[in-house]
């Protein structure tokens, strides 16, 4: 596996056609890994990106103490069979009087965690786009984790023609239904015991619709699965159409759950389809 830092080294190494690409923020686990996975079964060259991007971090959020460890993350993506590292500092990615920002706007960003996060999708858009051109990859991974993200992703590669495909990965869970993050090392023993609670809240709605209940019905159930833990603050708990992302009255094919809060030293967000 070549690791290289410069988007020069990038030129040199990187074939014209068939990459298949991971962007990632490091502090890999598994969730990560099955998006290598599937970026090598379907390209003959994958190339992963480790970067925390700053432009994506609002005042007072984590950028600084953010996990970070390289050569465990290089020993990991080398022993999946990745060809290339790509693990660029700021000053490559966004060279001195880098000034532009992509912005997709509408509903889709100014929602859910576009209103709890303001920048956030500007940023990621801004990032993504921006490897995209550096790569020039055929294919793409996002987890589906990061439901929203890759909604926005979707819709910037379509507005813009960016020629490649997005491909989305279903979310890699714990044991107890906890979704894999790299933000997950922040939880203390007593959090992580009840950090669960968003999968149960949407796994909650999920049972109501499959014996028939209402858009409402199932909000209801979320919530009060919710309240059995205090500790966690609610930012919100929504079923939505899976593409506008829009909250929904009456079911429609694939609705999702989307639910995001904080426990004390960390924020989590979730999301699982909700009506088959
Ligand atoms: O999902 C992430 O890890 C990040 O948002 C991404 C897509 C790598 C952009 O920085």
């Amino acid at each position: 596996m070549n690791v290289v830092r410069t988007a020069a080294e990038l030129r040199a190494l990187l074939p014209r056609e068939g990459v298949g690409f991971v962007p990632t923020m490091g502090y890999l686990h598994r969730g990560h890994l099955a998006l290598v996975e599937r970026a090598r079964r379907e390209n003959p060259f994958v190339a992963v990106s480790i970067f925390v991007n700053p432009l994506q971090f609002g005042p007072g959020e984590d950028y600084h103490r953010y996990p970070r460890d390289l050569e465990r993350d290089r020993a990991l993506l080398e022993a999946a069979g990745v060809d290339l590292l790509f693990a660029p500092g700021v000053e490559e990615v966004y060279p001195p009087g880098f000034a532009t920002r992509v912005s997709v706007e509408g509903p889709l960003t100014a929602l859910w965690e576009g209103q709890v996060r303001p920048g956030h999708f500007q940023g990621v858009a801004t990032v993504v786009a921006r490897l995209f051109l550096l790569l020039r990859p055929a294919r793409a991974y996002f987890g589906e984790k990061d439901y929203q993200q890759l909604r926005v992703v979707r819709q910037m590669v379509r507005d813009l023609g960016f020629p490649l495909e997005v491909v989305g990965v279903p979310t890699v869970r714990e044991e107890d239904g906890l979704a894999l993050s790299s933000r997950n090392v922040y939880l203390s023993p007593e959090t992580r015991a009840k950090a669960s609670i968003l999968y149960r809240a949407l796994w909650a709605m999920r049972e109501v619709a499959a014996k028939g209940g209402s858009v409402a019905q199932a909000l209801r159930a979320g919530e009060e699965t919710l309240a059995q833990v205090p500790e966690f603050r609610k930012d919100y708990l929504a079923i939505v159409h899976p593409e506008t992302l829009l909250p929904l009255s009456h079911w429609v094919p694939g609705a999702r759950g989307l639910v995001a809060g904080r426990f004390p030293e960390v924020r989590l967000i979730d999301n699982l389809e909700v009506h088959p």
